[in-house]
């Protein structure tokens, strides 16, 4: 398992690259994690799966050398397993993969934690929690998206609150069982004035694209607006 910190009342910002400019992707992830950002979101879109085409390993792979914190690669794709192995050589920590495109999610879980990974799941705004009853003992991330996949600057769908409530009390409820650890991330629509609302619903680890990526960085703008947007998730 590679070294990610596990605090698990702490607040996890992670900026998605989705957002910032390919052309220079070293620099601009250097700069969010100089900035105080605590993981790089990578959003893998397929074409096929959801309606957008973006990177791959070797994108991944390059910009690896230029960041400690971990790469939290956020898989929407479909098929899945086979990019597994390649994302975990490419430096992930994470991946997170949606159950709809996965036929057997079980098996794809166990794939990315023997590849010395995180294991996360991620339900669209319209699929069941339900999908979690068998699979909480082999997840270390849920993902609830808060619009649906595929771009970003979308607006937050509000409906992920309620959700976001349940499936905090189905995390609490496993690991006081004795159950491991789970983060709960939220990805769409994330900003400082909704982040409080969805911190105050269960989520501890926020996605954050146009966000951060939409302020200049020249005078220091990503680390103005990452400590905004963790102040604002402490006041939740
Ligand atoms: C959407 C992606 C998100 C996206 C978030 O499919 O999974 O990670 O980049 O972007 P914002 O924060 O702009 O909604
Ligand atoms: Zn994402």
């Amino acid at each position: 398992m590679q070294h990610v910190s596990d605090r698990s009342s702490a607040i996890r910002i992670a900026p998605s690259i989705l957002s910032a400019d390919f052309a220079r992707l070293g620099e601009e992830v250097r700069a969010i994690e100089a900035a105080g950002a605590d993981m790089v979101h990578v959003d893998v879109m397929d074409n096929h799966y959801v309606p957008n085409l973006t990177i791959g390993p070797l994108v991944c792979a390059a910009i690896r050398p230029h960041v400690r914190i971990p790469i939290d690669v956020h898989l929407m794709v479909q098929p899945v397993d086979a990019l597994i192995p390649l994302f975990a050589k490419a430096g992930a920590n994470l991946i997170t993969f949606h159950p709809e495109a996965s036929l057997h999610p079980d098996r794809t879980l166990t794939l990315i934690r023997e590849h010395g990974c995180r294991a996360g799941l991620a339900l669209n705004p319209a699929t069941s929690l339900s999908v979690l009853e068998h699979l909480m003992d082999k997840l270390d991330m849920l993902l609830l998206m808060s619009v649906n996949p595929g771009f970003g600057g979308q607006q937050f769908i509000a409906s992920t609150l309620a959700k976001l409530t349940v499936a905090r009390e189905r995390i609490d409820a496993h690991t006081a069982a004795g159950g491991q650890p789970i983060w709960l991330q939220v990805d769409g629509g994330i900003k400082p004035d909704n982040i409080a609302a969805v911190k105050r619903a269960g989520a501890d680890t926020f996605v954050a694209g146009s966000a951060v990526f939409g302020a200049a960085d020249d005078d220091g703008g990503y680390r103005t607006v990452i400590r905004h947007l963790r102040q604002q998730a402490q006041q939740g």
